[in-house]
């Protein structure tokens, strides 16, 4: 039965992931910088079928982190215009409508799309990339948010693109919110073996990667069969310190993605011209960029 997004994803497009950083001898993250359009291997793998089953609209908070940079600005935000980037399934529909009505969201998988449609046929979600927001006026939002790693899409060199396009899409006081792959925690450049040794004495970690598999519906064969997936890719990583490149491991479906590290989400924040507000590791506690964290993810809250 073909019922997750790793039994989907051809081994073509593992291959090219792979491979991203070899040839000519440029700096690998050149190589891997990832432009808008199609055959691009993140956008393909998201734009399975099988993404469907796996981000379905669960609406339920990612963490206590998402909770609490969310609960930070609603109160600025409540009935004023959000952006929803990177909509996924939908899980965040039904969360972010909450604070307002005059809600758009776009994603760049129309897979995902289509189906995000059927399940809020009353919503405006159309296709569209982040990196391409045209179709927005300058300042028309007063919050952006890009849940759930959905910005570690995108190359490094693209980041900024993404950050500087959230910036001019942004009313003047507007929030940017999002979640990134943390470079220092457990899952960059990691091994199985690692993680079962973390586990025995992690049982934080193990409760959180539970919670994301009863959320998204993952189990022990899709981990294996992501492991399978992550295997001829794992040392295809371009570590700089405060980000990198690399394969997403576990059930990580196939993707080569983003990952910073505190200080180099304050610096990138900074250059795209935003403010840091705050950051929050999974458990909803307040970071401060000088902070060491193992948090598997963090959530940024960025103002303009
Ligand atoms: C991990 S999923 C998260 C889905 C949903 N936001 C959630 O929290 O459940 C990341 C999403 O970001 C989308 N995405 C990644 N890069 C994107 C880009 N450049 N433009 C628009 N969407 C993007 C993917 O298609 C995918 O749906």
């Amino acid at each position: 039965m073909r019922d997750t997004l790793t039994d989907d994803v051809p081994t073509s497009i593992v291959r090219s992931s792979r491979h991203f950083d070899q040839g000519s001898g440029e700096p690998a993250h050149m190589k891997q910088t990832i432009s808008p359009g199609t055959g691009e291997p993140n956008r393909a793998i998201y734009s399975l079928g099988a993404a469907v089953t796996r981000f379905r609209p669960a609406a339920r908070w990612l963490d206590e982190g998402e909770r609490a940079a969310i609960e930070l600005v609603a109160p600025d935000v409540r009935g004023q215009s959000i952006l929803d980037i990177g909509v996924g399934g939908g899980r965040t529909v039904s969360l972010l409508t909450l604070l307002s009505s005059d809600y758009r969201a776009i994603d760049y998988s129309p897979t995902l799309v289509e189906a995000c449609r059927n399940s809020f046929p009353n919503r405006d979600i159309e296709v569209g990339d982040a990196r391409d927001l045209s179709r927005f006026d300058d300042g028309a939002f007063a919050l952006v948010v890009f849940a759930f790693g959905g910005l570690d899409s995108v190359s490094h060199n693209d980041r900024q693109i993404v950050l500087r396009e959230i910036h001019r899409v942004l009313a003047p006081g507007g929030y940017f919110v999002y979640s990134t792959l943390n470079r220092d925690g457990p899952h960059f450049d990691d091994r199985p073996w690692r993680g079962l040794r973390r586990t025995r004495f992690n049982v934080a970690a193990l409760k959180q990667v539970a919670r994301w598999a009863a959320m998204y519906g993952s189990t022990m064969r899709d981990h294996v069969k992501g492991w399978v997936k992550w295997w001829p890719m794992r040392g295809d990583v371009e570590d700089h310190g405060s980000w990198a490149h690399g394969p997403l491991t576990g059930p990580g479906l196939g993707l080569v993605v983003h990952w910073a590290t505190l200080i180099g989400t304050a610096e990138e924040i900074e250059t795209a011209g935003l403010s840091l507000v705050a950051l929050f590791d999974d458990q909803g506690r307040r970071l401060e960029p000088t902070d060491t964290t193992v948090t598997p993810m963090f959530h940024v809250v960025a103002q303009r």
